[in-house]
């Protein structure tokens, strides 16, 4: 949490002067399974949660789904080229669970793990470190049939399913993360229903929480034991939350916020404890009985990195009676037992999701991870903006996103500055890609996606990525 609100000081890039990054600092790109295989029923995947939340009528923008998506699962060798080209030294990709463990329990799926195996293998051969991210929101659809992340048992499945991919890919891949974002997970997925498996129960919200990190505890375990020299982390979603005035109420408001967004996964996995006023606040909600002893010491198992993924600022103020819910991830119903908190905007320019632009809470965010839960490595596994593109003379020239990437890794330079290990930094994404509810309509890339001709065009921020890439660090501009 910081101080009340003021709009980011706007940078202008003409005045910005270079900046090298640390030798060795992992320059990476990211996506994830669902977003840009597409073979949603080829090799023997079965369905996940995404598959039929996105097949439900008037759950995602346009009826859109992930059948095809980038069909990077065809295409796989020429996406590998451009990531050569681009210089990429690291790729974060997400496996489907449900590709490799089918109905997401039972045995290995020996042709949903040879896919893994040729992307691993491809990347290695042009010098990409591979960076594998273990679960990016896609539950097999049996398993929420099962109960989902509210009931316990899939932390255990989850768990399984890691030790087959560790025994087949361990060998090559020194990079895990278990979970991405698991505040999506659980508070988008079981809270607002937003996002599959489009439930909405606060008291599942907050189950799904405990159990996605339980799973995150048990599938540290997991990968320890098949490949003890992993280097094993998680990805969280992180956001500073700001109080829009000076007022107690405000404050509080802030710190409601703050106890949902960051601390309710940042103290079990760090600390080994909920924090008290978090479990205060949620009282009307639930009373933690599904926490068993020894879950949080589980939870808590040492990692070796932690990733943080980060694209905005939330600011809010006191609930005010008979006020507007607002919609999207601001929906109330994703801030259990605090869901007429009031998400306030300050009118600084936004990108094309409405997230506000602010580089300045990447450094106080990153900060707060360091100075207040830990000294190990950090790493920025996602932050990127969505624009609305425009193809001219078969050139995509997408200047907010390269500014805004700009302003980024300047803030993420000025918190090592100031002693953060961050030893990396994933744009996301690598190209545009199925945006979840938003379907194809928003373009996260730095590589334009035709959907139609499935033909890739490099945007101009993809070039200059590139460049910062080659030279470890920005130029004068
Ligand atoms: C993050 C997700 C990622 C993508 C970006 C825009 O929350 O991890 O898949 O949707 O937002």
């Amino acid at each position: 949490m910081s101080n009340p609100a003021s709009p980011p000081a706007v940078g202008v890039l003409a005045e910005r002067p270079p900046l090298t990054f640390p030798p060795g600092f992992l320059w990476g790109a990211a996506t994830a399974a669902y977003q840009i295989e597409g073979a949603a029923a080829e090799g023997g995947r079965t369905p996940s949660i995404w598959d039929t939340f996105s097949h439900t009528p008037g759950r995602v923008v346009g009826g859109h789904t992930g059948d095809v998506a980038c069909d990077h699962y065809h295409r796989l060798d020429s996406d590998i080229a451009l990531m050569a080209e681009l210089g990429l030294k690291s790729y974060r990709f997400s496996v489907s669970w449900s590709r490799v463990q089918p109905g997401g329990s039972g045995p290995a799926n020996p042709e949903g793990l040879d896919f893994y195996r040729r992307l691993v293998d491809a990347l290695l051969a042009n010098g990409i470190e591979p960076w594998l991210t273990l679960y990016h929101w896609d539950l097999p659809q049996p398993l929420e049939d099962a109960g989902g992340w509210p009931a316990r048992d899939t932390a255990a499945r989850f768990a399984d399913y890691t030790a087959l991919v560790a025994d087949a890919l361990g060998d090559r891949v020194r990079y895990w993360t278990t979970l991405n974002e698991p505040w999506c997970s659980a508070f988008l997925g079981y809270g607002s229903g937003v996002h599959a498996p489009g439930r909405s129960d606060p008291g599942d919200a907050v189950r799904a929480g405990h159990h996605l990190m339980l799973g995150h505890g048990l599938a540290v375990r997991a990968l320890r034991a098949a490949r003890p020299d992993a280097e094993v982390g998680v990805t969280v979603n992180l956001y500073p939350v700001t109080p829009a005035t000076d007022s107690p109420a405000d404050a509080d408001a802030a710190r409601r916020i703050d106890a949902l967004a960051n601390r309710f996964f940042l103290d079990p996995l760090l600390r080994g404890s909920y924090p008290a006023d978090l479990m205060a606040d949620l009282a009307p909600v639930t009373d933690f009985g599904h926490v068993r002893e020894g879950d949080l010491a589980t939870i808590a198992a040492p990692l070796d990195l932690v990733g943080v993924n980060y694209y905005s600022r939330h600011v809010v103020a006191a609930p005010v009676e008979g006020a507007a819910p607002e919609a999207y991830w601001r929906a109330p119903s994703c801030w259990p037992g605090s869901e007429d908190v009031r998400f306030v905007t300050r009118g600084v320019p936004v990108t094309d999701m409405d997230w506000e632009i602010d580089a300045p809470g990447l450094v106080e965010t990153l900060r707060r991870v360091h100075e207040e839960y830990t000294d190990l490595p950090l790493y920025v596994t996602e932050n990127g903006s969505a624009f609305v593109d425009a193809v001219v003379d078969g050139e995509v020239d997408d200047v907010d996103r390269l500014a805004y990437f700009d302003a980024h890794l300047r803030a993420a330079h000025e918190a090592i500055s100031a002693g953060v290990p961050l030893r990396g930094y994933f744009a996301w994404s690598l190209m545009d890609n199925f945006e979840w509810a938003w379907g194809y309509t928003k373009r996260f890339g730095m590589i334009y996606v035709d959907y139609d001709s499935q033909v890739r065009i490099p945007k101009s921020s993809a070039r200059w990525y590139a460049e910062v890439i080659r030279r470890n660090g920005l130029a004068a501009q």
